[in-house]
């Protein structure tokens, strides 16, 4: 009797962008899965060839790519990929973008200007993502942005571990650099024993990009162990001003801790001059060898990265991974 055998069984398959090609090769590692071979080059012109070397009907597919300089670029690749898996029937395509571009542009500030992170939701969801997954948007409301399941990881477990095991609990005072990031200092304080949080009233004029004035501390800083967080260091202009502001209103030491490394123009420069003691940030972005001195530590995303995705594939929880932080 000849027989026909159905299988619904889903296969896991990561695929990688050429943007960050190392982090997609931590995290399969982690999975214990090769990254699926693919073919990608760019014509003459700029326009990008991508071509998956193996059969991906059916599979859940996690497209890795960290949108790092040349930014668009990086997403159109990402967004192509999207599209060839989707047309070659793929079940299920997750976007994993561990740092989301554009997500600055969450709001208009003035009349005439782009609301770029909900275009790129819409770009993504066009192109047939599933869904996103993504660490520590600039801010969560963009989750909205994209109508599907967003998967949203914090790397805060992994910062405060680290920094947690090198200050005195006692003296230390969470800083937000401005006041957009209370929330998150609080979540700081919180899983560092309820430590006093200030932060740092910061204006910005809008025309200018990357152009921030620091303004007055707001809290107890003076004699203590400040860690200055923020989800990004782009320029450094923003963090290197807390630090100034910190040690002249009389702090101890300062440690920065920020998520994505996006490191532009002069960053390293400042970042070495500031007074910070140390700078700790993930490596959600690539860091090249130039740009790392000693007084910059990297921590690993890519087992976060890898525990989500089985969350994911397993129709997991990917909200305990963070103990109640989601
Ligand atoms: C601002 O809202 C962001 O959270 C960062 O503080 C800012 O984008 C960092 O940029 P830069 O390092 O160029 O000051």
């Amino acid at each position: 009797m000849s027989e026909l055998r159905l299988s619904s069984e889903k296969r896991l398959r990561i695929f990688s962008g050429r943007g960050y090609p190392e982090l997609a090769e931590q995290v399969a590692e982690e999975l214990g899965i090769p990254v699926t071979p693919t073919s990608a080059y760019d014509f003459a012109n700029g326009e990008i060839f991508v071509r998956f070397e193996e059969s991906v009907r059916g599979s859940d597919a996690f497209v890795i790519q960290s949108h790092a300089a040349p930014v668009n670029k990086q997403i159109m690749e990402q967004l192509i990929m999207v599209d060839a898996l989707k047309r070659a029937s793929a079940k299920r395509i997750t976007v994993v973008a561990p740092f989301y571009g554009y997500a600055r542009q969450d709001k208009k500030h003035r009349g005439r200007e782009p609301i770029s992170a909900r275009l790129m939701a819409d770009l993504f969801k066009t192109a047939g993502a599933d869904r996103l997954m993504v660490v520590d948007l600039h801010t969560s409301q963009i989750q909205g942005f994209f109508d599907g399941p967003v998967d949203h990881l914090f790397a805060l477990p992994i910062l405060t571990n680290y920094v947690g095991s090198k200050v005195d609990r006692n003296e230390l005072t969470i800083v937000s650099p401005d006041s957009g990031r209370v929330r998150v200092a609080e979540r700081w304080s919180d899983l560092l024993g309820g430590c006093p949080i200030a932060f740092i009233h910061k204006t910005r004029d809008p025309r200018i990009p990357n152009e921030s004035v620091t303004g007055r501390v707001v809290g107890e800083v003076k004699g203590r162990t400040c860690v200055v967080i923020d989800d990004m260091i782009d320029t450094a202009g923003t963090i290197s001003k807390a630090v100034d502001a910190l040690m002249e209103a009389g702090a101890k030491s300062v440690i920065i801790a920020a998520t994505h490394a996006v490191l532009s123009g002069p960053a390293i420069e400042r970042l070495k001059a500031c007074k910070a003691t140390e700078v700790v940030v993930t490596d959600t972005l690539p860091i090249a060898e130039d740009k790392r001195w000693d007084g910059l530590t990297v921590l690993s995303i890519a087992p976060l990265l890898a525990r989500a995705i089985r969350e994911v594939f397993e129709d997991g929880s990917v909200t305990s991974l963070f103990d109640g932080h989601s």
